[in-house]
This record gives structure tokens, C-alpha cells and sequence, in this order.
């Protein structure tokens, strides 16, 4: 059977891999997909991004399960328009996306189904913003409520910068529609985790744990960015932790939407901090898997990814459970010159072809802003590459992502010398 990847990332890229590894599977098709997908063997990109061209494309091919990668087509309807004609697709509606296109939503669905998560007030007001600002502590988080592309987040160190970042989203309009409403909130501190797990509609089953480098600049400093790397499992998701995490986040957020009449089917993503006594606190919810962390995690899976799909959107996940590879992985991003304010293209990369398994034994790289142009790979995007790798601990993995990283050239590139360091400080 023929199955659709909709998005153009390093996460579709990752998912196009492993569906073209299953035996069940006939042709893959990503759309619009990136130089990495259009090498990748029983992998073909389309053209296509338009929601309804997206429907007309699988129903006439025909495509027999969709999976979505972004947030944007969830928050825009893509699950509804394909089960309005019974296309079967794997994702939330965009009813249950409002848990991550809007963060008043999040917020106030967390209070209401007693979610940890940060105490919180929502403004579209400045001067109650600022009035509120001036009654809390510093830092103090400013978000905008809509949908950012990784921008709408400012950590602020002192009441200040936070007062800049509330005129720059609502008097400033820095963010469009997206900052026409803030949420501010406490701070949380301690060590930030990324629990994904896949619903469908009643039934959880939990991924590997994993941990992403959100920070530009080593030590997790430098402006916030779409992830310069991450790693699985996270050392500080342990067996208590995970099963805490299932209890007090994951199963009422399932129910919880259940209860508020919305039936949560798709991948769901918890941004979890964990405080030194082990409590986990919810940063944010996103109803899709994460990049970088889908690579190092798909890297691991052994269980035959539409198994899992077909499950899920069956209403049978009770009936499956997931097989990981023992080993660590780990997922180095090469960002291009600029990113992430300004990223440049057009920068010609070279040396993926000494990426070899001979060469580089469990290493792959997985593309994420690439393009072809007159048969050379291309730099199209802010996040360009996510080379990753597996090793029996996480410094092997990190050895060997690294040695690969040094193959691969192209000017401009960025990236950070020291992803995975937080899980070396765990188990090294
Ligand atoms: P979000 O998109 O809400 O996950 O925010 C992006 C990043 O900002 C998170 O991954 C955290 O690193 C940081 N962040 C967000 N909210 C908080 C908070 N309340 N306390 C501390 N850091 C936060
Ligand atoms: N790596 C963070 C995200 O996917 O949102």
C-alpha cells in the first residue's frame, strides 16, 4: 500500500525512512518533501501543499494512510478535510490542535483537568500585562498565544525585558495575530524533557524518551531556536519519572479532551519540566512529533512504523506495543549561516556521499532545509541537516554523530559542539 508523509522537515524526512523500511509499504510520497526524501530509496516527493490538493492527491494515487508531520496543516483542518471523504490519516483535529496553536487553550484546559503546569495570566491588554508583570518575579516567561514558528517564547531574566517583549507582541504587533493575545507565566526551573506519545482517541502508547538542544550557542545559551539537536532516551525521564508523567499529564490530557467532547487522535507531545524533586510541570503541548527529536527516535524503533499507523488509526493501539533498539541515539542539526533569524540559502553542500554504512556504521543523515538544484544538495532552510547516529551509550552515539559531521561541508554551517551533554552528566 501507498502511504503520504505531509510536510518538508528533517522529522518527514525520519518518517519517510521508516515507512519506506516496511514491508507492507509500496511507494512513500512526501509533500512537498526535501533533497534527502527525494534520494531516499522507495521515497518520492509531490509537489503539493495545498489541503485540498493534498485530499484530491490521495484519494487518486490512491494513498491508504496519511501521516502529518507540522503543526501548521493540523491548526489549518488537514485531519478534517481527509475524514470528511473517509481518507484515513494519522494526526489531531483542528479542534484537538488547539492544544498547541493556542496557549491560552493549553493553559486553561491544564487548570481545568489539574495538569501541572505554571501559573499563568492571559492578556490582550498591555498595561494589564505590564500591571500584572510588575506584580511577579523575575524571570517571567512571555508567550505569545498563536502559533510563532518556535519566535513566540521569550524567557525573560528581569521584569524589563519582559515588558519589551509584551510591547513588541501587543503594541508592536512583532508576531502578526499570532502575539494579538499574550500568556504570562512563572518560570519553571530544572531539566526540560520531551515526552511523545501516540492516542488514538482512548488508547496511549508511549515513544522513546528523548531530550532536544533548544538554545543556539553551546552550554544551551544564545537565542532560542527549532532544536540544534537531541538524543534518546533521556537519562532524566526515569522508569519513576516516565510513569509519573504518564499519570499526571498524559492520561488527563487524553481524557481531559474526551471529557470536553474532543477526541485527541495523533501524535501528542509533552514539553515537561522536571523540577530537582522529580515533578514534572508542562511547558507546552504540541500536537505532533518533535524536530529534531523524531530522528534519534525513529532511529531506535523496531516495531514496523504502519503497524503502528494502521493501529492508531483503527482505534486499536491497546492491542500493539513498541520494540526499541537497546542501543542511544543521537542527532547533531547543521544550521545554516544566519539561522536563526535570517537563514541563507543557496550554500552547496558536500561530502553526504561519504555517509556510507561501510564508512559511518549506524550513522544516517536526515535532511531537513535541502534542495536539488542541478543535482547538488542545496541549503534551503534554517535547520539544513540532522546527522545522527546510534551507539551502545550516549557518548558513543555522540562520538559517532560527530565523527560524521566532520565529513560534511558547506560555508556558513553552525553547530553545536555539545549536544548531548546534560545526558553525559547523567550516565556518562
Ligand atoms: P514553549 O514553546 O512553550 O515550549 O517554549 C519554548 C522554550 O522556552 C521551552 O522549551 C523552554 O526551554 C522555555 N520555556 C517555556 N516556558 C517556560 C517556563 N515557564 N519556564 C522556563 N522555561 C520556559
Ligand atoms: N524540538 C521541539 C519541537 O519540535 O517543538
Amino acid at each position: 500500500m501507498n502511504v503520504l508523509v505531509v510536510g518538508g522537515g528533517g522529522r518527514e524526512h525520519a518518517l519517510a525512512w521508516k515507512l519506506a523500511g516496511s514491508p507492507r509499504v509500496g511507494m512513500v510520497f512526501v509533500a512537498p518533501g526535501n533533497a534527502g526524501t527525494a534520494c531516499e530509496p522507495g521515497v518520492t516527493n509531490v509537489d503539493v501543499t495545498d489541503i485540498a490538493a493534498l485530499v484530491e492527491f490521495a484519494r487518486s494515487e490512491p494513498v491508504a494512510i496519511t501521516v502529518v508531520g507540522p503543526e501548521a496543516p493540523l491548526a489549518a483542518g488537514i485531519v478534517d478535510a481527509f475524514r470528511a471523504v473517509d481518507l484515513r490519516i494519522f494526526g489531531p483535529t483542528r479542534a484537538a490542535a488547539q492544544l498547541e496553536s493556542s496557549k491560552d487553550f493549553a493553559k486553561t484546559f491544564m487548570v481545568r483537568h489539574r495538569i501541572p503546569t505554571a501559573a499563568f495570566e492571559t492578556f490582550s491588554d498591555s498595561a494589564e500585562a505590564h500591571a500584572y508583570v510588575d506584580e511577579r518575579n523575575a524571570p517571567i516567561v512571555v508567550k505569545a498565544d498563536g502559533l510563532a514558528a518556535g519566535k513566540g517564547v521569550v524567557v525573560a531574566a528581569s521584569r524589563d525585558e519582559a515588558h519589551v517583549a509584551i510591547d513588541d507582541m501587543l503594541v508592536g504587533h512583532s508576531l502578526g495575530d499570532a502575539g494579538a493575545r499574550v500568556v504570562i507565566e512563572d518560570y519553571l526551573a530544572g531539566e526540560e524533557a520531551s515526552f511523545i506519545v501516540m492516542v488514538d482517541g482512548r488508547d496511549v502508547l508511549p515513544l522513546a524518551s528523548s531530550q532536544d538542544h533548544k538554545r543556539l550557542a553551546e552550554g544551551d545559551h544564545g537565542p532560542n531556536t527549532g532544536g540544534m539537536g537531541a538524543y534518546s532516551p533521556a537519562p532524566v525521564v526515569t522508569p519513576e519519572i516516565h510513569a509519573r508523567i504518564m499519570r499526571e499529564v498524559i492520561v488527563p490530557a487524553v481524557e481531559g479532551m474526551a471529557a470536553d467532547g474532543i477526541h485527541y487522535r495523533g501524535f501528542l507531545y509533552a514539553g515537561v519540566m522536571i523540577d530537582g524533586s522529580g515533578n514534572p510541570r508542562v511547558l507546552e503541548f504540541n500536537c505532533r512529533l518533535g524536530d529534531p527529536e523524531t530522528q534519534p527516535i525513529l532511529m531506535r524503533l523496531k516495531t514496523d512504523l504502519l503497524d503502528l499507523l494502521a493501529h492508531a488509526t483503527a482505534g486499536t493501539l491497546g492491542q500493539t506495543e513498541t520494540e526499541w533498539d537497546r542501543r542511544a541515539s543521537l542527532g547533531v542539526v547543521l544550521a545554516a549561516a544566519g539561522y536563526p533569524a535570517d537563514p541563507r540559502k543557496g550554500d552547496v553542500i558536500s561530502g553526504l556521499d561519504r555517509i556510507t554504512e561501510e564508512a559511518y556504521p549506524n550513522c544516517r543523515v536526515f535532511h531537513a532545509g535541502t534542495t536539488l538544484v542541478d543535482e547538488q544538495v542545496v541549503v534551503n532552510g534554517g535547520r539544513v541537516l540532522c546527522v545522527s547516529a546510534l551507539g551502545d551509550s550516549i557518548r558513543q552515539a555522540q562520538r559517532a554523530a560527530y565523527r560524521a559531521v566532520s565529513a560534511i561541508h558547506f560555508d556558513g554551517m553552525q553547530f553545536r559542539t555539545d549536544i548531548g551533554f546534560r545526558a553525559l552528566s547523567r550516565s556518562p
